[in-house]
């Protein structure tokens, strides 16, 4: 009989340890213990030394986000994951983890705003550089490489431009120097992408996003997928984490022990608990997300008022040979609509009934921004190019509303526009 694996659904259900399962709790209680008390100074230290499984401290691990931590693992396939307090602290903990001044990062350009901000404004502070490039132009990648490249970054679906680079090819690229490809799976999520079978190494996630699905917490996570061999890697304090650890391991121990123990980054037991019972429903609201966007985007691209829908569902979508190729069940819940000006676009969202306007995407609730004057309004206007970021365009993060209500209400937001 052939070995049966659980599907995406049954594992982000069922998957993670059950803390609090002698109780008959169904869900992980919330242990809200600042530290975690033995019984002897004997156990204690062992637990310090490593000998004895257990928690010590909550800014370095707890019950309710070590069992958070073993699902985000399960549904991405992948060796283990650490849960922080923001999409961004995690994307601090990679950096921090494996790069030193005199070191480089090369990134895809087309990125999350404040990403952008930490590679850039923060990262320079400490010497570390990080070159950006074009992942579609040919030879881009292959020239930026070089062998002090500690990782390659790019975004499953770069936000706001919607391009969706190629990660298998990425990925391959920075293994002949050496280096391993960490992937934002934000918006994609593992029900739509799955990193460990295109050959990523570490993926990060704001699980603000669809992952906690309702808008009510910030938080992020990386997941080390298990392909990348830390043994190959000379860094001194890697070197003393593999002989610690082992190779397996190494990544994720001294992230946590050099670094999330250091910044005291670790996501929150109640944070950990409301983004844990998020991932039970990600599919099923993943499947609406999608259904819904794609629903809208056809819509908008054939009314008359709209200069231009950018989604990769679209068949009219540069990448969405690429996008079908890469993901499964969906393109995801955000496009742009382009209405030929910046007071088009203001109109446009000031006229819609239904969506709310914030800086936010993922929640279950359709959210609409206008990135120009908002996300993007301190950067330079090349950093908006390499975004895909324009004064008449408006970002849709479609929600799991009735498809007919969001429908009706963009077509009578946009006649309201063509009225004035
Ligand atoms: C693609 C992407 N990555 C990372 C982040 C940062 O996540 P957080 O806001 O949870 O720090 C965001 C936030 O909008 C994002 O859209």
């Amino acid at each position: 009989m052939s070995e049966h694996h659980d599907g995406f659904s049954t594992r982000a259900v069922h998957s993670g340890s059950r803390p609090g399962r002698a109780q008959g709790a169904t869900t992980t209680p919330i242990y809200a213990s600042a530290g975690f008390a033995y019984d002897t100074a004997a156990e204690l230290e062992d637990v310090f030394a490593g000998h004895k499984p257990g928690h010590i401290y909550s800014r370095i691990s707890n019950p309710t986000v070590a069992a958070y931590e073993e699902r985000l693992a399960a549904i991405e396939r992948g060796r283990g994951a650490i849960a922080t307090g923001s999409g961004m602290a995690a994307l601090a903990t990679i950096i921090m983890t494996l790069t030193r001044a005199g070191d480089r990062i090369v990134s895809n350009a087309s990125l999350f705003g404040g990403t952008r901000r930490l590679f850039t404004a923060l990262m320079s502070r400490y010497e570390v550089e990080v070159v950006y490039i074009d992942l579609d132009e040919p030879g881009a990648l292959q020239d930026a490489l070089t062998d002090r490249t500690r990782f390659v970054y790019l975004e499953t679906i770069g936000n706001p431009k919607l391009d969706v680079p190629d990660i298998t090819a990425t990925a391959r690229a920075a293994h002949e120097v050496g280096a391993p490809l960490v992937v934002d799976s934000t918006l994609t999520t593992p029900f739509l992408l799955d990193a460990h079978a295109l050959e990523a190494d570490l993926v990060v996630h704001s699980t603000t996003k669809f992952i906690s699905g309702h808008g009510n917490s910030i938080g992020g996570a990386l997941v080390d997928l298990g392909r990348f061999d830390w043994n190959t890697l000379t860094d001194p304090d890697m070197r003393n984490a593999v002989s610690t650890v082992g190779r397996e391991l190494a990544f994720l121990y001294l992230a946590r022990q050099l670094v999330v123990q250091s910044l005291g980054n670790l996501a929150s037991p109640f944070e950990a608990y409301l983004q844990s019972q998020g991932i039970e429903t990600l599919a099923l609201r993943m499947e609406r997300h999608c259904s819904n966007a794609l629903a809208l985007a056809r819509a908008l691209e054939a009314h008359p008022a709209v200069e231009m829908v950018n989604y990769p569902g679209l068949p009219s979508s540069p990448w969405h040979q690429i996008a079908s190729r890469q993901f499964s069940g969906g393109y995801s819940a955000l496009f742009t609509l382009r209405l030929g000006s910046r007071e088009r676009a203001f109109a446009f969202i000031n006229a819609l009934r239904i969506p709310k306007q914030l800086a936010n995407l993922g929640d279950c609730k359709t959210l609409v921004i206008h990135p120009e004057s908002t996300i993007y309004h301190d950067h330079p206007d090349e950093v908006r190019a390499a975004a895909g970021v324009h004064p008449d365009m408006v970002r849709v993060s479609t929600g799991i509303e009735t498809e007919d209500d969001l429908l009706e209400d963009c077509t009578q937001a946009l006649s309201s526009v063509d009225s004035r």
